[in-house]
């Protein structure tokens, strides 16, 4: 417990107050031979530059005189510059243009002015430095907000807040004084709703950004000597999204199960627990895909394999429980237990896998396991060996990992992670922990999805993450770590998702309920609510906390989170289909309003609502007996999900949502394709598709028209197959006015083999703006009962003003559908 006494005057540090000098001034420059790069040398430091792409300029900076040979991180995917680099000299500056850039640099500060194409302003950078520090102080636009840096407390925009960089086990509560988590994404998006500029600064060292308001500068320091920046201009948010995953990678499209209900727990402590939790979802009807194994299953917490006394037959476990159409994801955490006779501790020692101090003695830390080592991830031959142990668990019928304590994560040391002094291989290229700490989990989970690739001969794997770094979505799904039951927490979420999305981390979610402390029903409710619609859905809770399982807390929680995990497995159709996006662009599944409407300031920091897509607003209860909240509409007109009553956007509005129901808007012109009866997922070509339309409504003006378009992705869910051009594509618009609704659908590209893309297609019609009358070539069925046995028709329910039109699609051909008032 921490007390006043930490406050006191004569417990404070000295402010460091020596003076911050330039870089400059300029003593040369250098154009490297191949056209590439330009180097400015100053009195006390280089800066170089690098045309990464046509929007992305590299400044590289370094007090060591070496800028040009600084190397990038493995955040990035490989580069290759551009070439042409034009230098005008003026008096007291230089004129770098280089592509659509054009860069004014100050001779006697190397402080510089950066502009892309003919308006639009990247910013003015100046670096200076101290004994011990690198800065880099930027100009923050009176109007801008400020998005980005992952996994962080606080709020959508980040302006105001300062962030360490740092990726740390913390388990005390999250709360806005944590300047660090488990991530460290150092990507600063500024937007002004005019234009949007990237930022994104390279160093998997100790680095801090301070966006305090003390004027209109941040700062971002390093401590080492260097800084990579990566100026990224876009048009827009989008654009810089795309641009920022182009350079640091995209997901994979995961295996379908993945985006299903998961289970977990720390811990369901053997077997039999873990069936009988089978068991009980199946039986009670509530659908899911995934039980967690946390760190129990091992004997003795020794990765790579399973407790004999507990585990003792996990063929037979796992058998039954893929019977039951459930899969398993074990934790695997990166100490290795020191154990004479265990055979992934002796091959790692007689291989030397294990960290190392610069004498070269094995660095030793306690985790779960007591005294153990850390196989060194920045070693390619390392990576490899850690991949195939993974056979263990491939043999068991595993096709996903959860990498935890991956920080890393070391109990006894006074730094709660590994000694900065150990020196990491590196591929040939040495470099001390405290240079590379933050990549350190990201590169074990390169390790585990590359190992799981190759073992599972064609299937798809799947990775969670708690550590990562910028491009870790390469490699995993990120959950959000030690959270609690607390109803902040379940809201603090919302800002943490939709900036982890706009850092290229489209899959992420938080544990379900918390994961510490005790939830309430009330709070499981709200939560599962608001998890149906987080990219990703895990339940997951402490050991010694309430238990938080669906059931719970009494029939009517059970009720209405069966209710919601059936609307994620409902809706499986559209997210896939987003998840396919993300893996495309690089945009993300959950997205802030102001992605979206980049021009409307009122999305520019609201923090407790989110879209779907561009299609669903979601707008959670976080607060207990609270059934009202105040929901932003943006422009447009909206529909309440459960009600139909519509909305002008442009205007807040005061929903209520009993605890049976979440806040959920969906727009006019919205195409959103869903199916139903699933307790687990199969494949993600749909059985049964059902694709809601929201027309204009009833009352509107006739002369007004609405459009909608979208297309459904597909493919088997759960191979590689889609790589080689397996998957469909089916596109779906219409068009509504004057009385006429026009639907038309057909594949735009269709090549997965089988009966997969011959099919019964139901609409169903919301909002109509009259009232149908006739459907050319189709039969208007008795009512809907009727409808569902017959493989083609419509009926219209006059009450809910809800027309359901049903009609085969068949491969090569597309179906049209007028629907006559
Ligand atoms: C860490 C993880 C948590 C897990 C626990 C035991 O605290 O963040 O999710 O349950 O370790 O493995």
């Amino acid at each position: 417990m921490h007390t006043s006494e930490e406050i006191h005057p004569d417990q404070i540090g000295i402010e460091d107050t020596q003076a911050y000098r330039s870089l400059g001034p300029m003593t040369g420059s250098s154009s490297h031979e191949s056209g590439a790069s330009f180097t400015v040398c100053g009195k006390g430091g280089n800066l170089s530059f690098w045309r990464v792409s046509p929007q992305v300029l590299r400044v590289a900076c370094s007090l060591h005189g070496d800028s040009a040979q600084m190397v990038p991180s493995q955040a990035l995917l490989p580069q290759r510059s551009l070439e042409g680099f034009d230098i005008k000299d003026h008096q007291r500056e230089l004129i770098i243009r280089t592509g659509e850039f054009h860069v004014v640099l100050d001779k006697e500060t190397l402080s510089i002015q950066i502009r892309h194409g003919s308006d639009l302003d990247c910013g003015n950078y100046s670096f200076s430095y101290t004994e011990s520090r690198l800065r880099c102080r930027g100009g923050m636009k009176e109007e801008a907000a400020i998005f980005g840096l992952g996994e962080t407390t606080g709020y959508l925009n980040k302006r105001g807040d300062r962030y360490t960089m740092w990726n740390s086990d913390i388990l005390d509560p999250h709360v806005p004084d944590m300047e660090s988590l488990y991530q460290s994404i150092p990507l600063l998006i500024h937007h002004t709703g005019q234009s949007s500029l990237g930022l994104f600064i390279d160093h998997p060292g100790r680095m801090t950004v301070d966006m305090r308001e003390s004027g209109d500068n941040y700062d971002v320091e390093t401590i080492d000597g260097e800084m990579d920046l990566y100026i990224i201009a876009g048009e827009g948010l989008r654009e810089v999204v795309s641009s920022y995953t182009a350079l640091t990678g995209r997901m994979q499209i995961p295996p379908l199960w993945s985006l299903g209900y998961q289970q977990s727990r720390f811990s369901y402590m053997n077997q039999d627990e873990v069936l009988e939790l089978a068991r009980t979802f199946r039986a009670k009807e509530i659908p899911c895909d995934v039980i967690y194994l946390d760190i129990h299953y091992m004997d003795n917490y020794k990765v790579f394999s399973f407790d004999p006394e507990q585990f003792p037959d996990p063929e037979g476990m796992m058998n039954e429980l893929a019977q039951m159409g459930l899969r398993v994801v074990p934790v695997v955490n990166p100490g290795v237990k020191i154990d004479e006779g265990y055979k992934v501790y002796e091959e790692g020692v007689a291989e030397r896998h294990f960290c190392q101090l610069p004498d070269g003695e094995l660095y030793r830390g306690h985790v779960w396991p007591g005294p153990s080592m850390f196989p060194d991830f920045t070693e390619e031959r390392t990576r490899e060996w850690w991949g195939a142990l993974h056979q263990f668990y491939v043999d068991h019928g595993i096709s996903g990992i959860w990498n935890d304590m991956n920080e890393p994560s070391v109990f006894n040391s006074p730094t709660k992670t590994m000694d900065e002094e150990v020196l990491h291989g590196n591929n040939g290229q040495p470099r001390t922990h405290g240079e590379l700490h933050n990549l350190y989990g990201m590169l074990m989970c390169k390790a585990t999805k590359e190992g799981l690739d190759t073992l599972l001969q064609g299937e798809r794997s799947f990775v969670l993450t708690r550590a990562g770094y910028a491009g870790i979505q390469r490699y995993a799904a990120v959950w959000t770590g030690d959270n609690r039951s607390y109803w902040q927490h379940m809201e603090m979420f919302m800002a943490m998702g939709m900036n982890l999305g706009l850092s290229g981390v489209a899959f992420c979610g938080a544990d379900v309920g918390g994961f510490m402390h005790h939830a309430s029903g009330e709070l499981l409710v709200r939560w599962t609510q608001l998890g149906a619609f987080t990219p990703f859905f895990r339940n997951h809770s402490a050991i010694e906390s309430r238990k938080q399982e669906p059931w719970s807390f009494g029939e009517q929680v059970e009720e209405i989170c069966r209710k919601f995990i059936e609307l994620r497995y409902s809706l499986l159709p559209y997210m896939y289909t987003l998840f396919h996006e993300a893996a495309e662009t690089g945009l993300p599944v959950m997205r802030p309003l102001v992605l979206e409407y980049p021009q409307d300031r009122q999305t520019f920091n609201l923090s407790d609502q989110f879209l779907l897509g561009g299609q669903l607003l979601v707008a959670p209860i976080c607060r207990p007996g609270a059934e009202h909240r105040s929901v932003y509409l943006p422009e447009g007109v909206w529909y309440d999900y459960w009600t139909g009553s519509r909305h002008e956007g442009g205007y807040h509005h005061l929903a209520h949502a009993a605890i049976d129901r979440i806040p959920l808007f969906v727009k006019s012109g919205a195409v959103i394709p869903m199916t139903s009866g699933l307790q687990h997922t199969e494949g993600a070509v749909w059985t049964n598709l059902n694709v809601h339309i929201y027309g204009k409504g009833i009352g509107t003006d006739p002369g007004q028209s609405v459009t909608g378009e979208y297309t459904l992705y597909e493919d088997d869910g759960i191979t590689h197959a889609y790589e080689a051009g397996e998957f469909s594509r089916l596109k779906v618009d219409f068009l509504e006015s004057n009385g006429v609704m026009e639907i038309s659908a057909g594949y735009d590209y269709a090549a997965i083999s089988g009966s997969g893309n011959e099919r019964e297609i139901l609409f169903t019609i919301h909002q109509l703006s009259f009232i149908p009358e006739k459907i050319e070539g189709l039969n208007e069925a008795r009512s809907l009962s009727h409808l569902e046995v017959q493989t083609a028709g419509w009926y219209y329910d006059r009450q809910g003003n809800h027309l359901f039109v049903k009609v085969p699609l068949m491969a090569g051909h597309g179906v049209k559908v007028s629907v006559l008032g």
